[in-house]
């Protein structure tokens, strides 16, 4: 056997920066940055940033109802999808025109609440699809569940009857049911919820925090790869990337582990 000389090491090493640069320089679009601010000029300054390693954003409702459609669509411009999260509550008629009115910013993702009901999700899902015939782009509807915020006391107080770990696997089935093309959960809910419903269902999950970054408000926390392991298809990271040090060097840290701990 011939031992390693040196342009054997200087190839390997050269071949190893290759594919760690390939790891950590291009998006993920699992990766789901929160665009958690009050201000269009807020949002160019993080979306500038980040650049080409994010390619999927989220618009809450401080930015959405700040600024309105104009933020959709210079993110269109500049190539990102949207994952549009204003968790939409009514009755079925004005939920499905809801969804209409936005579908035509051509938006990815959005939110409604599961507890809207049958009818409600099922108008939704004929919405989404119908906007998906018009202009070619279906946006994915997402359920949410039980509200992170609830504990048993508050929920018990709102008349919540079965535990909240009960009541979000009911929903989560029911969504299924409706035609919803997924739920947002937290990263402990998700391997519960991959198991009632399927492998084809998006799981997406807020509360992720990386090794490296603070817990903030957040309870229930998992690390990205964690989430993911649970069956997780996308992961909504906020503060670990928009109020880190280095924002850029936080999404690689995160790209780096989530390519290294696939299934
Ligand atoms: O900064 P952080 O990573 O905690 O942000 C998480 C994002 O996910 C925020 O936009 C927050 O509103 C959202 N979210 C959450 N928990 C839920 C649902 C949404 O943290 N249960």
């Amino acid at each position: 056997m011939r031992l390693p000389n040196k342009t054997d090491i200087i190839k390997k090493t050269a071949f190893e920066k290759r594919d760690y640069m390939e790891r950590v320089c291009s998006a993920d679009d699992r990766i789901i940055a929160a665009l958690d601010v009050d201000s269009f000029e807020k949002m160019e300054s993080i979306v500038e940033e980040l650049g080409e390693l994010v390619s999927f954003y989220k618009v809450g409702m401080e930015l959405y109802y700040a600024e309105g459609s104009k933020t959709m669509e210079w993110l269109h411009e500049k190539g990102k999808q949207v994952f549009l999260d204003l968790k939409m509550y009514d009755i079925p008629n004005t939920v499905a025109h809801g969804i209409s009115a936005v579908s035509g910013l051509g938006i990815d993702l959005i939110t409604i609440h599961a507890g809207g009901g049958r009818d409600m999700m099922e108008a939704a899902v004929q919405a989404a699809d119908e906007a998906g015939r018009n202009n070619g782009r279906r946006p994915k509807i997402l359920a949410v569940t039980v509200l992170t915020s609830f504990d048993e006391t508050v929920w018990k107080e709102t008349g919540g009857l079965l535990p909240i770990e009960s009541q979000v696997f009911r929903l989560a089935k029911l969504a299924k049911e409706c035609g919803v093309d997924g739920v947002v959960a937290s990263p402990e809910e998700a391997k519960g919820i991959r198991e009632l419903c399927g492998n084809d269902f998006e799981i997406v999950t807020p509360g992720i925090r990386p090794a490296f970054a603070d817990a903030d408000d957040q309870k229930r926390i998992a690390t990205p790869a964690v989430a993911l392991n649970n069956g997780a298809t996308r992961l909504v990271i906020g503060r670990p990337i928009t109020k880190a040090e280095d924002p850029k060097k936080a999404v690689r840290m995160i790209l780096e582990e989530i390519r290294e701990n696939k299934k």
